[in-house]
């Protein structure tokens, strides 16, 4: 009996229109659009909708660098983030923008209902303020010494070097990133979303029921513990964004109307089809509503988003799934690695489908985060993809192609075998569902061994040789056929391409999950043509070599103003014995590392001739550790030991210069030793 179909309303995170689409955003765009076309394969009326997250204010002042209107950026982006998605086969339904009219009103209805309920309050608060700029600033617009432990170049809510949080307007010598200028304090009126209000309906939306995952309900019973805060949802002029009503001067923050984006997206696509909008978005939509993010961004849409909605009289979400953070080889993307790669520059060099099924073989149902080590990715791809599944097919077609004109045998001739297929469906159909797919490959890749242990038991290569036994070679080698297409069909929402090319030369129409149930007999083939090749390791090479050619530059060129304001003034005087109490040593520097989690330090084993020290220094935007190991500089030898998030730090290695590329170590001249004093 046909089960009703359901109607799934799915999405994935806006990605902001101010920079390219990298592997990471591709973790999550393959595992939406895997989840999906399974669905679309069932027979469900699934809907696919994104968008660009067009506003704020880093897109504002890229536009500003670039000489260009915020409107011409978001529209280059979109033209770039199109393309890209679509190379990588990610099929959406409607691709829309943040930056458009279908938002602009939804996200005023919502705002209006918000307010109308009480929920939106007005306070006036103090923040820093470009005088220069004419504009206040964002924490991460502002820099300056940490107010603990005096690093400098830090940014405004947190310190890298010793992990202190405290407010901007606590930093020490603070400058504005933009202008170079000193912030100034200032006042103004904000609006605020009373979150705290939605707390009861929250605990029951988000902690019983499905509604998200173990990991990110344990993340949201510690979110209610420490408290819900109100939301700052306005933003003063300049900005870019929507105005809100009846608020001259004043816009949305960007998160508010980002979420709002699915129902832009979606509209817009209700439009194009003529489906109506509220049977979907109502209070009572019996629709599903589905949210793939990645876990940076769950307190928005398990906590901000549903009580927006919930408050506005729109339906809640279905679920929300949490996915990890890429790795690559085993690191976080750098820049300094050429492991920080733009999805155009994979494109170029390699097929998407290698990396569609890579990412499918890794990811689970769980926030753990996934890597992408570039050895196994060629290592597994071959094995599996080659050697397993396509060789199936190249080993039968050719036989069936000479030999029988390209038909099948008439009968089914191993029906236990194609049942056995047939009945994977319905577990790996499940795995699917839940996004296991990293078990559901695993599933598919013992079926592709059984098949390749059957081609293999019956030989037809030999049996073909064999006067009398033609009829033996097509029932092989038709039954080997029928055990691809099984395959090919549970792959399908992987490697679309691939299955595209495998209906083609099998001579079948588009493959649904059910088609699985029977196999085919008496049917014509077409000629096999090569589906997919092997990864050659020259390009992987080769597009690690490219992505390390296409780094943007790090960081944005700094204005005039700020760069006369560079001398710092000499520091008040002191007595040489206050000096001799530095004990300054030559030290080498024996090793240099990483430090997971940290994107500023590197982890320095120094030796000063009496032992060795560990020292964190934040200098790695200066220096690949790779080319620190073994040369001299000079350390504080006698600082107090300082515990760190990343563990102890024994004293200080000494550099000159404001932060970033500029950072220059100390070096002494030929001829010192590890432990000489230095005075
Ligand atoms: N614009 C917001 C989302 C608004 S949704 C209403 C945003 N944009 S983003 O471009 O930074 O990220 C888009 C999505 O890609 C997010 O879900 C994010 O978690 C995901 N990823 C970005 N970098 C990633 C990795 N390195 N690894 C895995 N996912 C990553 O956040
Ligand atoms: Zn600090």
């Amino acid at each position: 009996m046909p089960r009703k179909p359901r109607q799934i309303l799915v999405t994935s995170a806006l990605p902001y229109a101010n920079g390219s689409i990298h592997l990471g955003h591709l973790v999550e765009y393959i595992q939406t659009d895997i989840w999906v076309r399974f669905q679309k394969m069932q027979g469900h009326e699934a809907v696919y909708v994104c968008a660009d997250d067009a506003h704020g204010t880093p897109i504002m002042l890229r536009a500003q660098r670039e000489g260009i209107t915020p409107e011409e950026l978001i529209a280059a982006t979109w033209e770039e983030h199109t393309r890209d998605f679509a190379d990588f086969h990610i099929d959406f339904d409607h691709y829309h923008s943040t930056h458009s009219p279908e938002n602009r009103e939804l996200a005023e209805t919502i705002y209006r209902r918000l307010k109308d309920g009480g929920y939106i309050r007005s306070r006036v608060i103090k923040q820093a303020y470009d005088p220069v700029e004419k504009m206040f600033l964002p924490d991460r617009f502002i820099k300056g010494e940490c107010p603990r432990c005096g690093a400098p170049d830090q940014y405004g809510d947190s310190c890298e070097i010793c992990g202190a949080t405290y407010a901007p307007t606590d930093l020490k010598n603070p400058v504005s990133v933009i202008s170079g200028a000193t912030p100034v304090e200032k006042e103004s009126e904000h609006f605020f979303f009373a979150l705290g209000e939605f707390e009861p309906m929250l605990r029951q939306w988000a902690l019983e029921g499905e509604h998200v995952q173990p990991e990110i309900a344990n993340k949201l019973r510690e979110w209610f513990e420490a408290g819900l805060q109100d939301w700052d949802i306005s933003r003063d002029a300049p900005y870019f964004g929507f105005e809100i009503p009846d608020a001259p001067g004043k816009y949305f923050y960007v998160w508010l109307d980002a979420p709002i984006g699915y129902m832009a997206s979606f509209k817009h696509w209700c439009e194009r089809t003529g489906t109506d909008f509220d049977a979907w978005w109502g209070p009572d939509s019996t629709t599903e509503l589905y949210h793939f993010i990645g876990k940076d961004i769950a307190y928005f849409h398990t906590l901000f988003w549903p009580a927006m909605l919930y408050g506005s009289s729109f339906r809640l979400p279905t679920a929300v799934w949490c996915h990890g953070f890429l790795t690559v080889n085993g690191q976080k993307m750098s820049k300094s690695r050429g492991t920080f790669i733009k999805a155009r520059t994979y494109l170029d060099h390699l097929n998407p489908e290698y990396l569609r099924y890579y990412f499918a073989a890794k990811l689970g149902a769980g926030i753990d985060d996934i890597d992408l080590n570039l050895e196994d990715f060629q290592q597994r791809v071959n094995a599996d993809l080659v050697g397993k599944v396509v060789n199936i097919a190249s080993r039968c077609a050719g036989f069936i192609n000479k030999r029988f004109g390209g038909r099948l045998s008439a009968t089914c001739c191993e029906p236990e075998l194609y049942a056995e297929f047939a009945a994977a469906r319905e577990p790996i159909g499940e795995l699917f569902e839940q996004r296991e797919y990293g078990h559901a490959i695993r599933e598919i890749m013992a079926l592709a061994d059984r098949a390749n242990q059957y081609i293999d038991q019956h030989k037809p290569w030999v049996l073909i040789k064999e006067t009398g036994r033609e009829a033996e070679v097509q029932a092989v080698c038709s039954t080997g056929l029928n055990l691809f297409r099984v395959l090919v069909a549970y792959l399908k929402p992987v490697l679309p391409k691939l299955a595209e090319a495998a209906e083609d030369f099998l001579n079948i129409a588009p493959l649904r999950w059910e088609d699985v149930a029977e196999p085919l007999t008496d049917h014509v083939i077409d000629p096999f043509k090569p589906l997919l090749t092997r990864i050659e390791k020259e390009k992987v090479d080769a597009m690690l070599e490219d992505a390390k050619e296409h780094l943007e530059p790090a960081a944005p060129a700094k204005p005039a103003s700020a760069q006369s304001a560079d001398i710092e003034p000499i520091a008040p005087e002191i007595t040489f014995d206050d000096f001799a109490k530095i004990d300054l040593r030559i030290a080498r520097i024996v090793r240099a590392e990483h430090v997971e989690g940290a994107d500023k330090l590197l982890k320095l084993t120094l030796d000063i001739g009496l032992g060795t020290r560990q020292v964190f220094a934040g200098i790695k935007s200066a220096y690949a550790p790779e080319d620190l190991e073994g040369r001299l500089t000079v350390m504080v030898a006698n600082l107090k030991p300082r515990k760190m998030r990343f563990g102890l730090s024994e004293g200080m290695v000494l550099a000159a210069g404001p932060g970033g590329k500029e950072l220059f170590l100390l070096s002494p001249d030929e001829g010192a030793r590890p432990g000489m004093r230095v005075k």
